[in-house]
């Protein structure tokens, strides 16, 4: 395995996961695409049952792809071996599951739950690993509480355990799974801040998927899922306005993937009533989408630029712009 800096740390590729259930067939994702660089945060949103779980398990190990590419820190997920989905997980990915209980040991204090994972992994041995454990611990704020069990935290204090725990095995990649679903607002927001602590402090490349989209506001880049595929993306930025103070700008961009797909959003479909085909026009800088059925106006055809609108009739080229039906 040979990674380098320009390789992303996570790379989804077409990636398709179908669960089969007395004889009915769930398409959980239908060919996800989705790259994250080293050392990025990025958040996952979607509905309930738009895959993003199903993606976790993926990345995580626990679960194997039904087709295309999952690579993970230079592990390819579908082609990998036992022997190396052990050492990938002990070494490679840290997890933060949703219930807080998944990830602790309910008989075991704070600073002796990160202790057994780096005992798990191996990283650290006597008072290095003793040191290192109250370093997790205060930089997720919660080193006053390593003698507590989790029965005596609160949520918002057991999930920064977690992450201290997930933490333990000097990961890669940190991946979490609603890791404030089972937390109020306030506590929420303060748990995504300590990830982005964590995420600035130790430069661990960070994917978190939740339902919540305010998760945007703590990251700078947070990717729609919408029933299994990637679908649009918002991107932050802080920039100086002409009065020298700052601001933080938010741009939403629809994904293209490799082949030149995209999903139009969903009220653009309905507003427009696009359905089955749609024309395409190429202008100078931009493209033009028009509803296709039988009566609608034609694209307006400009002489001095190339137009790939196509002619009626020409099936070739309309195909390519048909819209998909939402199954729901
Ligand atoms: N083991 C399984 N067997 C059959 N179907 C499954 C299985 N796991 C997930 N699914 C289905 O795959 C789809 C995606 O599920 P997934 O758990 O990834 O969604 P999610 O986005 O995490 O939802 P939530 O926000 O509710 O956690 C759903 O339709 C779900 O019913
Ligand atoms: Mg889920």
């Amino acid at each position: 395995m040979t990674l380098t800096d320009a390789d992303p740390h996570i790379l989804c590729t077409d990636l398709v996961r179908i669960f089969s259930a007395d004889g009915i067939e769930v398409q959980a994702l239908q060919g996800l695409n989705l790259r994250v660089d080293a050392g990025e945060m990025v958040a996952v949103v979607g509905a309930s049952g738009s895959g993003k779980s199903t993606l976790l398990t993926i990345l995580s190990g626990l679960d194997t792809a039904t087709a295309g590419v999952a690579r993970v820190a230079g592990h390819d997920l579908l082609t990998m071996r036992s022997r190396e989905r052990v050492a990938y997980q002990r070494h490679t990915v840290g997890f933060v599951w949703q219930q807080t209980s998944r990830n602790l040991l309910p008989y075991l204090t704070a600073a002796e739950n990160v202790a057994l994972a780096m005992n798990v992994a191996g990283t650290r041995r006597g008072a290095a690993r003793e040191q290192r454990v109250d370093e997790l611990l205060d930089l997720l704020e919660v080193g006053d509480r390593r003698d507590r069990r989790p029965g005596e935290l609160s949520g918002g204090q057991q999930q920064r355990v977690a992450i201290a725990v997930a933490l333990a095995n000097a990961p890669l990649v940190l991946l979490a799974d609603e890791p404030t679903g089972e937390l109020d607002e306030e506590t929420s927001a303060a748990v995504l801040e300590a990830m982005r602590g964590v995420n600035e402090e130790l430069g661990v490349t960070t994917l978190i998927v939740t339902h919540d989209p305010t998760v945007s506001g703590h990251v700078r880049r947070t990717v729609q899922i919408r029933d299994g595929r990637t679908s649009t993306e918002v991107l932050r930025s802080t920039r100086v306005d002409e009065h020298g103070a700052e601001e933080h700008v938010a741009e939403e961009f629809a994904v293209l993937d490799r082949v030149g797909r995209l999903q139009l959003p969903h009220e653009f479909v309905q507003t427009l009533a696009l359905r089955d085909r749609v024309r395409l026009a190429l202008e100078a800088d931009h493209v033009g989408v028009w509803p296709g059925h039988e009566g609608a106006d034609a694209p307006p055809r400009r002489d001095d630029e190339a137009s790939i609108a196509p002619r009626r009739g020409d099936e070739a080229s309309a195909a390519r712009a048909t819209t998909e039906e939402d199954p729901r």
